[in-house]
């Protein structure tokens, strides 16, 4: 059976935080059995953020760890770097080429730049278009991403179809993969955990940094019980068992973050245990990654040489 296609990336741009892994990381383990999974670094975005030599690449190792550790099995993931395959800032252009200005200013984080008084770049600007060539060279059926990824996939689309109407039936019209059902995961000062509030509880947090986290968690004395205290926790834990401690401790706020820091680590230390290990062995995780940028980079040339036809670039 031919399975479909699945891609998706992670900028290299800081620690990962549990948000992150709920939101969005977590499904690429759960589903690369059913899928021919694409899972990469996505380097160059990160340019837009990250201009610092030794900080990128410190972020870039760090996030192939964290693919790892988090139980992403390379014999059935292909793990890459985006910026080991030229293919895709090749196509970029020529998709650059195909949009308009006035329709790329409506994509929402080119907005909310603008909004809050930033000077975007260029780069900035043309974020979802690099986005979209690194979905449809692959040949992409569904991109798991989190909810605020969205309208990037449906820029992707977008570009597919005006590709296809131009040149020629081409390329796959990815679909988005959305746990829709999960709400934002809330930091520990009650909005959206992020790594630009500085609120949240890293992934692979030591005991003492989820201790402290979580004694931070900001609390409303005047609700049934502490929201982002549960909120947090019903990632852990199913509804009913969470129910039922909830109610034997109510109004104990203290004792209801001691459970929730120890089930923290119950779920953390195995992963950051196995983070640790991988990172002794530099050499073999970076041969990983080697042989997924060589295996991308195949695909990729291959679609290109396709574009590279039907735009009248070749001329054999
Ligand atoms: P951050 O806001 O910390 O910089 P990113 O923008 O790098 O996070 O997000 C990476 C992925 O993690 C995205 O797919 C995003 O939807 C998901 N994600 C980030 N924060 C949360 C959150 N608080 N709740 C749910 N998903 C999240
Ligand atoms: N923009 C995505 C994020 O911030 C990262 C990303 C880059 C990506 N290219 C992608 C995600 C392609 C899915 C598919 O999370």
């Amino acid at each position: 059976m031919n399975k479909k296609i699945l891609l998706s990336g992670v900028k290299p741009t800081g620690r990962p935080h549990i948000g992150n892994y709920f939101g969005a990381m977590k499904q690429f383990v759960e589903l690369q059995d059913s899928y021919n999974s694409y899972i990469f670094i996505a380097d160059l975005h990160a340019l837009t953020s990250v201009q610092n030599k030794d900080e990128l690449r410190e972020n870039i190792l760090g996030v192939l760890l964290d693919y790892l550790a988090i139980g992403l099995d390379p014999e059935k993931v292909t793990l890459y770097k985006q910026s080991d395959v030229p293919q895709v800032t090749e196509l970029t252009w020529i998709l650059n080429c195909l949009t308009t200005v006035p329709y790329l200013s409506r994509a929402h984080a080119y907005k909310d730049a603008i909004a809050n008084g930033k000077e975007p770049s260029v780069g900035l600007f043309d974020y979802p278009i690099l986005m979209a060539a690194d979905i449809i060279i692959q040949d992409a059926d569904v991109v798991p991403v989190g909810q605020d990824q969205k309208q990037h996939i449906e820029i992707a689309r977008d570009m597919a179809q005006k590709f296809n109407s131009t040149f020629g039936d081409t390329f796959k019209l990815p679909d988005s993969l959305i746990l829709e059902n999960l709400a934002t995961i809330p930091g520990t000062d009650g909005r959206k955990m992020s790594k630009s509030y500085g609120n949240t509880i890293e992934l692979f947090a030591t005991d003492e940094e989820i201790s402290r986290s979580v004694m931070s968690i900001v609390t409303d004395s005047s609700g049934e019980k502490p929201e982002n205290v549960y909120a947090i926790h019903a990632l852990l834990k199913d509804k009913e068992s969470l129910d039922k401690l909830y109610e034997e401790k109510k109004g104990q706020y203290k004792e209801l973050k001691e459970v929730l820091i120890e089930d923290l680590k119950k779920f953390i230390t195995p992963m950051r245990e196995k983070r640790v290990e991988l990172a002794k062995d530099k050499k073999s995780v970076l041969e990983v990654l080697k042989a997924g940028s060589d295996k991308a980079r195949a695909r990729a040339e291959k679609k290109m040489e396709e574009v590279r036809e039907k735009v009248g670039l070749k001329l054999s």
